[in-house]
């Protein structure tokens, strides 16, 4: 079957489409005929090595974790579904390899295809809309009325965040370019923050999902009041994260890089937490059943043909993407 690897750590040529052999499925798992896979910002910073010391990854390295297909297997302890079900995924941590024809997963991850989705606008879903959900509901615990600031809300994980917000019943504040203004705003946003002009941030929020990283983490900590959260995905980890995911010789190292930040949150008593998402098929489940209630509605930025993966990376690296990037088989 085709795959897409990272033959070594690198930039885009370190990419390659190979030749291997079909996956066979576990005793809990199932193997899904992959009709679609989107591309998340993670799969070109495995490629570069960047998360070396978090995944346990070795070079060549099976790259995709986003997929949605058909089940054409399940192991002698699979019970949730059979050969010929549509599903979607987001694949288990050390278990990727969604760029292929099939790839296999542990069945508690996966979930029933939202029926009103083509594949495509499936494989956009998992990943950036799980951290989505887990960001607001759980790192944040926000509730209904509270209000919270999006960033990068036209993005992969933005234009989902700003939906699910609303679902939650969310005050929505987002930041984005002028040309993605109108967008954010038809997704829901009550408050559209044009980065590019310069406009202040609110004040006085709950809590901030900061997918920057860096020095927006900062602005993303005073913008909060006493009492609110800022949750990062897109910048360092934080010491809790550290702990449980670093080997003992980097824990120093983030404790240095984080100091400024550690500071700025205590003395504004806002609490900062890392969130590293993780796969779950209940909440796909729920996922999809807002998708077919038609208020989650996926984005899908463009479609690339698999044989045209390095362009679909180009694209993703570019950083300007409006929704997700998808490979169709
Ligand atoms: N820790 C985790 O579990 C986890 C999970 C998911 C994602 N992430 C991380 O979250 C980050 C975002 O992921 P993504 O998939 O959303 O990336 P993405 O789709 O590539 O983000 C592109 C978007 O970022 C916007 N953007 C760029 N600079 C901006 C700025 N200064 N202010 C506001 N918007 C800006 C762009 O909008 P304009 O064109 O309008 O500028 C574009 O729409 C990545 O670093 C990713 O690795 C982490």
């Amino acid at each position: 079957m085709r795959a897409i690897v990272a033959e070594r750590y690198g930039g885009l040529d370190a990419l390659a489409l190979v030749d291997r052999p079909e996956p066979e499925p576990g005793p809990a798992d199932v193997r899904i005929a992959v009709k679609a896979a989107s591309l998340n910002p993670l799969d070109f910073k495995i490629r570069e090595g960047k998360l070396k010391l978090v995944l346990d990854l070795k070079p060549p390295i099976a790259l995709g974790c986003d997929v949605a297909g058909v089940v054409d297997a399940v192991g002698a302890n699979a019970k949730r579904f059979r050969a010929g079900d549509e599903v979607y995924v987001r694949l288990e941590k050390n278990r990727m390899g969604g760029l292929a024809d099939k790839v296999c997963a542990d069945e508690a991850v996966v979930a029933a295809k939202p029926a009103k989705a083509t594949f495509e606008e499936a494989a956009a879903i998992p990943l950036a809309a799980l951290t989505s959900l887990q960001a607001l509901r759980e790192a944040a615990g926000l509730t209904k009325g509270q209000r919270v600031l999006i960033h990068a809300g036209a993005g992969g994980v933005g234009s989902l965040a700003i939906q699910l917000g609303k679902i939650l019943g969310l005050h929505v504040a987002t930041t984005t370019s002028t040309k993605n203004v109108g967008f954010c705003r038809e997704l829901g946003a009550d408050e559209v923050i044009d980065y590019t002009k310069h406009e202040p941030l609110p004040t006085e929020l709950d809590a901030v999902f900061d997918t920057l990283g860096g020095d927006s983490e900062l602005a993303s900590i005073a913008a909060c009041r006493r009492g609110g959260v800022v949750v990062g995905v897109g910048g360092m980890p934080d010491g809790a994260f550290a702990k449980a995911r670093l080997p003992a010789f980097a824990r120093p190292v983030v404790w240095l890089a984080t100091r400024k930040r550690r500071n700025a949150a205590r003395a504004a008593g806002v609490r900062f937490t890392y969130l590293f998402m993780r796969p779950d098929g209940a909440e796909l489940a729920e996922l999809a059943s807002w998708i077919d209630a038609g208020t989650l509605k996926p984005i899908v930025h463009r479609t690339f043909p698999l044989a045209d993966f390095r362009d679909a990376f180009a694209e993703l690296e570019r950083g300007r993407a409006r929704g997700k990037i998808v490979l169709s088989m």
